[in-house]
This record gives C-alpha cells, structure tokens and sequence, in this order.
C-alpha cells in the first residue's frame, strides 16, 4: 500500500527551513505566523528557595498544587479535575473561575504564597509576570477573555471567593514552564522545551540582542525566553487530508502544524484518509492506538494508515526540531549540546506496530536531517521530567 504521509529528507529538510526563516521572522516582527513571545522573566537555574501554589491549565485538565523548591524539589499538595466542560458552547470566565476555585481550595495553601500558572494556551506576556490571551485553541473559545490578562482577574476573583489572599502571580505557557524545568538538568549549552500531547508546541532562549523587536522593551536584556507558537506553522507538504481535517475546523487557517501533529486531531486526520467509510466520529488518538496495538481487530489498511500518520507526526516534531536548532547554532556558535525536555503523552508513546516508540522516530530523524544540515557536530538530547510543568511554573515565580 502506498503511503500517503510520506515525506522524504528532502522534504523534511524544506520544512526545517521554512521554520527557521518563520521563526526569524517572529524574533523581528509581532503578529507574524511564528508569534515568537518573549516571556519577561529571568529563570535561576539554583538558588530558588521558597513555596509556591501553581496552577495548570492545560488540554482538558485543571490541577493546582502547592510546591516547595529548594535543595529537594517536592510536591507537597496537589488537587485536578477533568474540565473538558470548558469547550462546551456557553462556558462562561466566571464558569472557569469557579471550576478553578473549587479545586484549588481543596488545597491547603501557604499564606500569601506567590502563584505560578501554567496558561497552555497562546498569551503575550507582561513585564509584571501576568499574560494577555491572544487567542483560545485546541477547541476553546470562552467569550471575553482574549486580548485581556489571564493572572489578575483570576487573583481578584479568588480573593474575593475564597478567603485568603493572593498577590503575585507570574502566567507562563506549557513551553516555558518545561523550558524552566529542563534548566535543572546542568551541563548543556542550549535548551528546549516542546509539548507533544493535545496540542503541540516549542520554546527556547535566545540572546535578547537576537531578538530585534526586543528594542522596544525598555530595561530588558539577557537571556529571554521565547514561546514560539509553533503549532500555528503552516509547512510545505502537508496533504490534502489536513487540508480537510482543518476545512471541518472551528479556526480555519490556523494551527495548521498542530492539525497534522497532536493529539487532539490524529483521529480526524485519520477519519479524512477514509472519506467513503462511515467511522466514528468520536474517533480519536487513542483509537489509533487501539488499532495499532491490536492489529488482529481491524482491517490491515486502517492499521497502516494509523502508523502512517503516528510516524508522519513524530517525523514532522523532528523536522521542526531540526529548524530550531539551526536557528540555536547561528545564536550560539559555540553550542554543542543541547537539551530538549519534552512533555505530552503522545511524545512518550509506544505501539506495537514494529514495536515503535514515537520518541525513537524523533530521534532518528532528527540525527538524520542535521548530519544533511551540516550540523550533526550538535548533540540533541531529549529528555523526559515527572511534574516538569508544575515544577517549572513554580521555578517561574520564584526565580
Ligand atoms: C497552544 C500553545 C501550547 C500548546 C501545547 C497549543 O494549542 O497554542 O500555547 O503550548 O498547545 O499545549
């Protein structure tokens, strides 16, 4: 059967390219494919001491947890709640605040502790630590919230609800917090943070005088930290099947690497590989999986496209890896070593079709288009953390 996702290096290594050159394009413009938004805040690799409580908005969960970072990092509380009710039509931001609420105050909170938030969502962050919502994705869209912060209407509602009091609060995105968390693990000359789960996305550091639209923020230098966006990427050679999946989608144009890539939209890639079929429309991810673990179930053709697409998406994650590390070599000449911390449950997935663990694709495909980028010289780790995102909102606040 042929492959109908297949890509050749050389089409990977277009790829690459083309996020390099987006990625540029960000670093100097705002609004641009590639958002590239700088996060104001200055990580201590060591030296953080003290509690925080973070919370953490991600695809369909809402934990908070209360952390305390010193010579031993622990988690001294924590509380979830399954709010997949956010992406129902009429969902309110005071629906959100309460679900919110009512989990946090499961939690037995230090007083006036500072507040790390994990926001997995696009926001432009602010000098004070706080964020603006840019725009909801990975199928949310409550009314009212963008375009306005995330911290400070949260803090106030709680103060007002609950009866304690919060001041300070720093929002940082998924990347930002794995990029964070990465930083305790000493000894590499460039970090990265990538989510691979529901939604997909990467951060890094660059020198803020590679940054040029970084001119305009007064008082700021060093290193910066950069939320990229890279699930709005739009790449050459994507099929006609993403164009499908993203013509059915609620933010058409959008998010197109994000469609080919993650969770949250697999199954739908798969559903448009079989236009004549009647599947399920529930058809997810994890049905992919099914029928990747349990080949003796289901006709062989939908087993293979399954692993066509799981591969095709660990190739492009690689591809994309490939292009920000090229842009990492020309920031810093001298870096040899770089780690990626990865977070997602899709990213540290295995199936049984040839006994395939998504991350050994990425790996191997990324070896192999740097050593045809002529920097094969750059090692690329990537590495996994238990609690990385909670770990990492914590470090954020406290730093
Ligand atoms: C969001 C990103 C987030 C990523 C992974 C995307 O849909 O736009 O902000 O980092 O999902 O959670």
């Amino acid at each position: 059967m042929n492959n109908k996702f297949a890509l050749s290096t050389k089409q990977l290594l277009d790829i690459a390219d083309d996020l390099r050159k987006k990625i540029e394009t960000g670093l100097k413009t705002d609004g641009t494919e590639i958002k590239c938004l700088p996060t104001y805040i200055h990580p201590k690799k060591d030296g953080i001491e003290g509690e925080a409580t973070v919370f953490d908005l991600g695809g369909t969960n809402f934990r908070a947890a209360v952390i305390s970072v010193g010579k031993e990092t622990k988690i001294t509380g924590m509380a979830e709640k399954d709010i997949t009710e956010m992406k129902t039509k009429g969902f309110t931001k005071e629906d959100l605040y309460k679900s919110q609420a009512e989990i946090i105050k499961k939690l037995k909170v230090p007083a006036n502790s500072p507040i790390g938030y994990c926001f997995s969502y696009p926001a432009k962050s602010l000098t004070n630590g706080d964020a603006e919502l840019i725009v909801w994705t990975k199928g949310v869209s409550i009314d009212g919230m963008a375009g306005k912060p995330i911290g400070k209407p949260l803090v106030e509602f709680l103060n007002t609800h609950i009866d304690w009091s919060f001041h300070k609060i720093a929002v940082v995105n998924d990347t930002i917090t794995s990029l964070f968390a990465g930083l305790m693990n000493p000894g590499y000359d460039a970090y990265i943070g990538l989510i691979v789960g529901t939604g997909t996305n990467m951060a890094s550091f660059f020198p803020s005088e590679y940054i040029p639209k970084l001119k305009q923020v007064e008082g700021w230098s060093g290193e910066t930290p950069v939320n990229f966006e890279s699930g709005n990427f739009n790449p050459p050679h994507l099929t006609v099947y993403d164009d499908e999946v993203d013509a059915q989608s609620d933010n058409k144009g959008f998010q197109r690497f994000e469609k080919a890539i993650s969770g949250m939209y697999l199954g739908r890639v798969f559903r448009a590989a079989f236009p004549n079929d009647k599947l399920d429309e529930n058809l997810d991810a994890a049905s992919l999986s099914k029928m990747m673990n349990n080949p003796g179930d289901y006709k062989p053709e939908y087993v293979e496209v399954a692993f066509q697409i799981y591969e095709r998406s660990a190739k492009l994650v690689a591809a994309s890896l490939a292009g920000l590390v090229k842009n990492l070599s020309l920031a810093y000449p001298s870096v040899k070593k770089v780690q990626v911390l990865a977070e997602g449950s899709l990213f540290w997935s295995k199936v049984k079709t040839g006994n395939t663990a998504y991350v050994t694709i990425v790996d191997t495909t990324l070896k192999e288009l740097l050593k045809e980028m002529g920097i094969e010289g750059t090692e690329v780790k990537l590495s996994q953390m238990e609690n990385a995102n909670l770990i990492g909102a914590a470090m954020s606040v406290l730093s």
